[in-house]
C-alpha cells in the first residue's frame, strides 16, 4: 500500500516516546508511587488537515492504512486502530467539533508488546498532534487523562495513569516520582553513577496480558472494599499499612490478600529506592529492584518463565546491581542496572543463554532518558 501524503509537507509532526519504570509496578491504579521516565525510542506521527470529514491513518511499520468518518467513531476489529479512534473519540467528548478531517502517518521505533508502552506513546502522540493541528487548547493533564480513557473504553485495558503521564511529562535525564492518587510529581535526577540501564526484550507477549491485568485491578478493588469495611479512611489500596493488610489474612481469599500485600509493600519500596538514589547508593537501589521482582512473581503473579529466567541469571553477575520485570508483565522486557564497562559482556553472555533455554532470540535495548511528547 502507498504511503499517504508522500509529496506534501506535513502541518504538524510530533515525537512521542516510550517509557521505562524503575520501580513502583502495578501500583498506579491503586494510587501508589511510581518512578517512570520517558526514553529516546519514539513514535513519530505526521499530521495534515485534509478538508474532508474523514481521518486516514497510515502505519509505516504495518504497511497498513485505515480510514474512518468523524461522524462514525466506533471500535475497530483491529487493535492498533482503536488507540487512535479512541483518542479522537475522547477529544470530541471533551472539546466537541474541534477535530476536522486529517491524514496521519505513523512511524515507530518502539518495539510493540514489550513493556515500554508503545500504546501510551501512540495515544498521547495522537492527542498531542491533533491538539496542535486544530489548536484545541488541551492541557497536558487532559491529554494524559483522555489517552487513558481511550485505552479503557476502546482497547479494553483498564490501565493506570503512569504510562501516559510519563510519556507526556517526561524530562531528559530525570525520573518522575509520581503520586498516582494526587498526580503530584517530583523530578529525580537519573544519576546511576557507573551503571547504565539495559532493557532485555524477551520477545514474548503472553496473551494473558490484558485479561489478567484487568483481573489484578479487580482483585485490588476487592481488597480495598474489604479493608474499608473496618477502615473507611483509606481511599487507595497503596496507602494501607502492610500491618493493616495482615489483619485481613483470614478474611480475604489468599490471592486477593497477596495482591494487597504486594501493592502496599511495592509502594513503600518505591520511596525507599528513591532515598537510595538520592544518597547515591546504587547498590541499595538495585536491591529494591530485585525485591520488587520477587513480589511481582510470587505475590502479584504477573511474571513469566522468560522474565524470571533473565532476572535470576543476573544474580551471579556482580556487575549487575538490580534487575526486574518491567511494565504490565506476562512478557515484555526486564530492566537491568549494569556497570557501564560490562554492558557488552552482559548482553553477549545472557543472549545465548536465553536462546538456548527458550529457543527465542533476546533483544537488548539500550535506552537514555529523554523528554516527553513534543512537536518537532
Ligand atoms: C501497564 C499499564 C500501567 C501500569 C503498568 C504496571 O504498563 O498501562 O498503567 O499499571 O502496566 O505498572
Amino acid at each position: 500500500m502507498m504511503n499517504i501524503n508522500t509529496e506534501k509537507e506535513y502541518d504538524v509532526v510530533v515525537e512521542s516516546p516510550g517509557r521505562i519504570n524503575l520501580i513502583g509496578e502495578h501500583v498506579d491504579y491503586s494510587g501508589g508511587y511510581v518512578l517512570p521516565a520517558a526514553i529516546d525510542k519514539k513514535i513519530t506521527l505526521s499530521f495534515t488537515k485534509n478538508n474532508t470529514d474523514c481521518c486516514t491513518v497510515f502505519s509505516e511499520n504495518f504497511r497498513s492504512q485505515f480510514k474512518i468518518k468523524l461522524s462514525d467513531l466506533t471500535r475497530s476489529e483491529i487493535e492498533w486502530h482503536n488507540y487512535i479512534i479512541g483518542v479522537v473519540f475522547h477529544i470530541n467528548v471533551l472539546k466537541p467539533n474541534k477535530i476536522k478531517g486529517f491524514d496521519c502517518t505513523i512511524h515507530s521505533n518502539l518495539p510493540l508488546g514489550s513493556g515500554v508502552s508503545s500504546s501510551a506513546a501512540l495515544e498521547c502522540g495522537v492527542a498531542k498532534g491533533l491538539n496542535e493541528l486544530f489548536e484545541i487548547g488541551l492541557t497536558d493533564i487532559e491529554i494524559i487523562s483522555l489517552s487513558k480513557d481511550a485505552e479503557h473504553t476502546f482497547v479494553g485495558t483498564k490501565c493506570g495513569i503512569m504510562d501516559q503521564f510519563a510519556v507526556v511529562k517526561g524530562k531528559k535525564n530525570n525520573l518522575l516520582l509520581l503520586n498516582c492518587e494526587t498526580l503530584k510529581h517530583r523530578l529525580i535526577p537519573a544519576d546511576f553513577g557507573d551503571y547504565n540501564i539495559v532493557l532485555l526484550n524477551t520477545n514474548v507477549s503472553h496473551n494473558l496480558a490484558t485479561s489478567e491485568y484487568n483481573v489484578r485491578r479487580d482483585e485490588c478493588n476487592t481488597a480495598l472494599e474489604a479493608i474499608n469495611t473496618k477502615y473507611p479512611k483509606y481511599t487507595q489500596l497503596a496507602q494501607v499499612n502492610p500491618n493493616v493488610i495482615k489483619e485481613f489474612k483470614k478474611i480475604l481469599p489468599e490471592k486477593t490478600f497477596n495482591r494487597a500485600l504486594y501493592v502496599t509493600k511495592e509502594n513503600r519500596r518505591t520511596l525507599y529506592a528513591v532515598k537510595c538514589l538520592e544518597n547515591k547508593d546504587i547498590k541499595g537501589f538495585g536491591e529494591w529492584l530485585y525485591k520488587s521482582h520477587r513480589g511481582l512473581t510470587s505475590l502479584f503473579e504477573v511474571s513469566c518463565g522468560e522474565l524470571d529466567f533473565l532476572v535470576d541469571y543476573t544474580h551471579n553477575l556482580n556487575y549487575v546491581v538490580g534487575a526486574r520485570m518491567m511494565g504490565g508483565g506476562f512478557g515484555g522486557c526486564t530492566i537491568n542496572l549494569v556497570h557501564k564497562d560490562f554492558c557488552k559482556q552482559f548482553i553477549n553472555i545472557i543472549s545465548p543463554a536465553y536462546q538456548e533455554r527458550f529457543n527465542i532470540s533476546l533483544t537488548p535495548i539500550l535506552v537514555t532518558i529523554d523528554n516527553g511528547v513534543s512537536k518537532v
